[in-house]
């Protein structure tokens, strides 16, 4: 994976425990162009890489700017990015993008809940500005706590639905109805905790199919028992490998000398996906998404395994 040293050129307070982080080159060169809903690997100064979404204007190229929640329960990712001081230096790779606009979508319905608005703002910004239908519901358990809400309330008032301090239960409702009301052509695009996406997700996929819906999701998948593990082959260009039941199909092939990219290794991020041409994964990631499991042509290779004795698996 390559990682650029970037220079912490500014830090704003959004909320009581959310900071926006900007991200500039230390030689004051542009750091360059990105599409809107993209995220970045951060390393941060505990050594731990996180993904974070960008959430500045995207045609910007100043800086990147991130937002960081500080979790209850971090392990030193987002409270030692808290700890960050301007002129700090971080490393961080190129942006990914694994929530883009749908080209033949004809209406777009953001739905963020909480930090999940970090992807919904940069998408929103985009859309304004180019007349792009869209509208965006913002679930926040108040205004104090809500990032990015003035900014939102002062760019694109018509298009904000802010749900503020709603209960789970009048969410359900609000859900509901915005799914009914949903123009055709319409395709939904969701971030939020992993208790929020579920329940949206479970809501809005009773109309539309899972490729109308987009979803970034820096969760790991549900623990699997890793003692039903089985070992099983892997060829890669002509070559086989046994991959034993307590190592990664990447880290095999790694050390036999191929060159896979790879992030956060929980099967999130998207970084290590290899195409797969023959066999049945067994998918244990949370990247792709259900038709593209279905479909098993893909896999995370850093954590998904086999059902079948081999695979055969080639570079994406
Ligand atoms: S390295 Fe992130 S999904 Fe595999």
């Amino acid at each position: 994976m390559g990682l650029k040293e970037v220079v912490v050129a500014d830090i704003v307070h959004e909320t009581p425990t959310i900071i926006s982080i900007y991200l500039s080159m230390p030689d004051g060169t542009p750091i360059g162009h990105y599409t809107p809903g993209a995220h970045i690997d951060v390393e941060g100064p505990t050594a731990i890489t996180r993904q974070y979404s960008l959430c500045g204007r995207p045609d910007g190229d100043d800086a990147y700017v991130v937002a960081v929640k500080r979790e209850d329960d971090s392990r030193g990712g987002s409270a030692a990015l808290h700890t960050l001081k301007v002129g700090d230096r971080l490393k961080i790779s190129e942006p990914r993008n694994l929530i883009g606009l749908a080209g033949e979508a004809t209406h777009h319905i953001l739905i963020a809940g909480g930090i999940g608005i970090t992807p919904m703002h940069s998408l929103a910004r985009y859309m304004d500005v180019r007349d792009i239908s869209f509208e965006l519901h913002y679930f926040a358990s108040s205004e104090e706590d809500a990032a990015f809400l003035p900014i939102l309330q002062e760019k694109c008032p018509e298009k904000l639905h802010a749900h503020l301090g709603i209960s789970r239960d009048a969410q359900t409702g609000i859900l509901e109805q915005l799914r009914d009301d949903a123009p055709d052509g319409s395709h939904v695009y969701l971030c939020g905790p992993q208790g929020f996406m579920d329940k949206v997700t479970g809501i809005v996929s009773q109309r539309f199919n899972d490729t109308e819906i987009h979803f970034e999701n820096f969760h790991a998948g549900d623990q699997v028992d890793e003692s039903e593990n089985t070992t099983f082959v892997v060829e890669l260009e002509g070559e086989e490998y046994d991959i034993p039941v307590d190592r990664s199909i990447v880290d095999v092939l790694n050390d036999n000398g191929a060159e896979i990219d790879t992030s956060c290794r929980e099967g999130i991020c998207g970084t290590c996906i290899m195409e797969v041409l023959e066999g049945v994964p067994d998918h244990r990631d949370n990247v792709l998404t259900p038709s593209e499991r279905e479909a098993n042509e893909t896999m995370a290779v850093c954590i998904s395994r086999s059902k079948s004795p081999k695979l055969v698996l080639d570079y994406f």
